[in-house]
């Protein structure tokens, strides 16, 4: 659906919109005729009256024509109805065109939050991509709803009436003219001034709320130190505060419409008094008809020209928002590369897949390598360590082997496979990770494993929690694998996380599995029920693990040093036990009871 790309950032913000309207063009083109009807209609309808009046006055009435006066009446009373139909018309046209762009504009969005390179997020924080989503997208949708189509339809209005007011009078018309100015620059002063006392009055409620906070949290040091009047006293400061920004707006919004109907009043009397010094001066006679339908048309013209400051306001803000979508959406995209498949030609022996890791260097930033010339070489299901001190970069290599980053120099295959080039609907298939958190996601049991991937079946999932003997803590729970986990749910144990971790991630049944730090933090007993998960999954399986001691290794056939980015030792646990070296230096330490990671 969404297929409009933004180049770059600095194209015009508008520019998007436009795009999406020409991209909604086929599907909504019917509703933007309507609009532009029910604009125009509106405008000649806001018209009617006025005219209606002046033949009242000038012709019916003095020629004495009650009959006339009926119907011209009747059609006063169908024009004021006309009017509020097609007001209704375009309010619920314009909702419906802005909620569909909307639309347009979020996949668009999703799609490209799915692109971004995992550098993106390690850069930007998740509040500022919050606010891309929503308030950003919001103020878009006030850009259609109160901005660009009503400002449209408003300046229509506008123009049509000064051409009404042309007709009867060009000198009137144009003395008339003479206040729009005033009266935007009238209007501008309040709207800035009523937003300023608006986002105070916001700040005024974010004291206290904060207040209220503090307060609430450490409710029980208050009442145990028995401080409740002192932080009476200290609430009247936000309380006052809260006061004085509401009166200020106050004062604003009760100035605002009487300043704008004195102004209305004055402009009248000019046109009543200006009208009735210069009859038959320029032309064309104003009658008295005349002079009434010019009074209506004035006050008719006053809405729609404060109206257009607020729009004018609202486009402004709008326009800040789109902005940041539009640089949002000129971030750069992951250059992927030819996509990769796992297809029939990708073969699993008997034993499993192989790892090959050649030469790697990567870092985060383009300056700083966390990863000097990595080389792994890791046979069919074979099961290898990876040890090293905290931050010596093995969540790195890790994350690189699992294909979420693409290194700067060298290759990962995976039995022939780049990871990073891996479609991501296959990933699962091929790697299993359990990362060194566990996130939990709001939703059930089934929901955490499977991650809302409908293709797992419910045999699978089961097949999973038992392998990693989850099945009789599940069956335990009286909705079973509907159980609900997460803030709003049940919560579970550490162990419990880690050992779901990994029933999300063996659930596809992939050859390869990476584990990070599974059991960091766990007491032995724990530990244990996870050592025993992974001996019963490793069948068949190239396994990974990472662990910043060794006893976190579990039975490895090859243990790999890590150090400052770069591989120092390696070998089976045998033969690194009888080398000199980081090994033996790591295992003397940790018998002598260190931790390296305290
Ligand atoms: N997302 C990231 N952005 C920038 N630097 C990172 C990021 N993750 C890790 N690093 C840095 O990379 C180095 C290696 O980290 P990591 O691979 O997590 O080490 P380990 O898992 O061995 O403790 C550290 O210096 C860390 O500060
Ligand atoms: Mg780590």
């Amino acid at each position: 659906m969404a297929t409009w790309q933004v180049r770059n950032e600095k194209q015009h913000p508008l520019s998007v919109v436009l795009k999406a309207m020409k991209n909604t063009r086929s599907r909504l083109g019917l509703f933007y005729v309507l609009l532009a009807f029910t604009a125009l209609s509106l405008t000649l309808l806001e018209l009617l009256p006025p005219m209606l009046l002046k033949r009242i006055l000038d012709v019916n009435l003095k020629n004495g024509q009650i009959e006339q006066v009926w119907i011209a009446a009747f059609y006063y009373l169908a024009a004021s109805m006309g009017s509020s139909i097609f007001a209704f018309a375009q309010t619920y046209l314009t909702t419906y065109i802005g909620q569909n762009i909307l639309i347009d504009l979020r996949l668009l969005m999703a799609e490209h939050i799915a692109k971004l390179p995992m550098n993106y997020y390690n850069r930007t924080p998740v509040g500022e991509i919050m606010s891309y989503m929503s308030s950003d997208v919001d103020s878009v949708n006030t850009l259609f709803s109160s901005g660009l189509i009503s400002g449209f339809t408003d300046m229509m209005k506008v123009f049509g009436i000064a051409m009404a007011m042309y007709v009867i009078s060009p000198r009137l018309c144009f003395i008339t003219l003479l206040s729009i100015p005033v009266l935007l620059i009238v209007a501008n002063y309040f709207r800035k001034n009523i937003l300023k006392a608006q986002m105070e009055i916001r700040k005024a409620v974010g004291k206290i709320n904060t207040y209220l906070q503090e307060l609430f949290n450490g409710i029980r040091i208050v009442k145990f130190y028995a401080k409740e009047d002192e932080y009476e006293k200290k609430f009247q400061t936000p309380l006052r505060e809260h006061l004085k920004s509401i009166d200020h707006a106050a004062v604003f919004d009760s100035y605002f419409p009487c300043v704008m109907q004195t102004i209305k009043a004055i402009v009248i009397a000019a046109i009543v008094l200006l009208g009735a010094k210069t009859s038959d001066y320029d032309g064309t006679t104003v009658t008295i008809g005349s002079l009434a339908a010019f009074a209506d048309l004035v006050s008719r013209l006053l809405s729609p020209v404060e109206a257009l400051s607020q729009e004018f306001q609202t486009i402004q803000q709008a326009m800040a928002g789109l902005r940041r979508i539009v640089g949002f959406l000129g971030e750069e995209v992951e250059e992927k590369g030819k996509i990769q498949r796992l297809d029939n030609k990708f073969f699993v022996s008997e034993q499993g897949v192989s790892v090959t890791i050649r030469d790697i260097s990567f870092g985060y930033a383009p300056d700083k390598l966390i990863l000097k010339d990595v080389s792994l070489d890791i046979h069919e299901g074979k099961k290898v360590a990876i040890v090293g001190r905290t931050g010596a970069g093995k969540t790195s290599l890790m994350n690189l082997i699992a294909g979420l980053y693409k290194p700067h120099a060298g290759a990962i295959s995976i039995s022939g496979i780049d990871p990073y080039r891996l479609h991501a609907t296959d990933r699962r298939k091929l790697i299993g990770i359990v990362p060194q958190s566990t996130h939990i996601f709001e939703g059930t049991l089934r929901e955490n494993i499977t991650l809302r991937d409908d293709r797992i079946t419910q045999e699978e999932v089961e097949k999973a929690a038992k392998l990693v003997g989850l099945q009789d803590f599940i069956a335990a729970l009286p909705d079973g694998y509907d159980t609900v986990i997460g803030v709003q749910g049940i919560k579970l144990s550490f162990g419990q996380s880690q050992l779901l971790s990994l029933a999300r991630a063996v659930v596809c049944d992939p050859p390869v599995l990476l584990l990070d730090e599974p059991t960091s933090g766990m007491d032995a007993l724990t530990e244990k029920v996870i050592f025993d998960a992974f001996r019963a999954i490793g069948n068949k399986r190239t396994i990974i693990t990472i662990s910043h001691r060794l006893s976190g290794v579990i039975d490895a056939d090859e243990v790999y040093i890590m150090a400052a980015g770069k591989i120092v030792q390696s070998g089976s646990p045998d033969k690194l036990a009888g080398e000199k070296g980081w090994y033996s230096v790591f295992k003397q330490l940790e018998d002598l009871g260190w931790r390296l990671d305290v």
